[in-house]
């Protein structure tokens, strides 16, 4: 089986869907290791699943957190990583160590609104401003520029005049539950043989 680990920053929907899926026996990988980078919602829902986490603080690794986000994968014996609403920037040397084994969610239909800052309700309120008429989300595979990877899928919602950030937010991560855990079955999937590990 894949041994998939997920690295969370906030409420943990997509982390929630991902365990959903897994449970059902539709991810084709298992969720094996949560890592958050500050105390955050998604980690009492790692517990609550009884999966491995670990908090890995940024304030106090500072510029040693990818380090530990690479330790805690290899101690792990990780296949794929899936960031779910993950904050912290990577640093290079982690990405491409991962290059192909690591995806991404962004809240928008990349490449628009995407890059560093736009994040959260950020996001939102830039395609509001804009006067969109559609928004949506973005699973790609992450690279060292910023939201910048080969798309995987997208998926496409309205947005409508009386939109609030959170009104549009709540209508992409419906589409985001939908589209992540079969971007990552898909991508476990194809994994080369030597990446399973039982
Ligand atoms: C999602 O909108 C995701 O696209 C973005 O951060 C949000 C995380 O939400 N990267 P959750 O923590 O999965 O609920």
């Amino acid at each position: 089986m894949v041994r998939l680990a997920v690295l969370v920053s906030g409420g943990g929907s997509n982390l929630q869907a991902l365990l959903d899926a897994g449970a059902a026996g539709e991810l084709g990988a298992r969720v094996a290791l949560v890592l958050a980078d500050r105390t955050c919602g998604a980690l009492d829902r790692a517990a609550a699943a009884g999966v491995e986490y670990r908090l890995l603080d940024r304030c106090t690794l500072r510029e040693g957190l990818s380090r530990a986000v690479g330790e805690a994968l290899e101690e792990q014996r990780i296949d794929l990583v899936a960031l779910a609403g993950w904050l912290s920037i990577l640093e290079g040397d982690l990405v491409s160590r991962w290059e192909g084994r690591m995806l991404n969610i962004h809240p928008a239909l990349l490449p628009k609104f995407g890059g560093k800052g736009m994040y959260g309700h950020r996001v939102h309120q830039a395609v509001i401003d804009s006067r969109e008429t559609e928004s949506g989300c973005t699973v790609h595979v992450v690279t060292s520029g910023v939201d910048e990877g080969p798309i995987l899928a997208q998926a496409k919602v309205p947005v409508h005049p009386e939109d609030t950030p959170e009104t549009l937010a709540s209508r992409i991560l419906i589409q985001e539950h939908r589209i992540y855990p079969r971007v990552v079955a898909d991508t476990a999937r194809q994994l080369p043989v030597r990446h399973r590990l039982s």
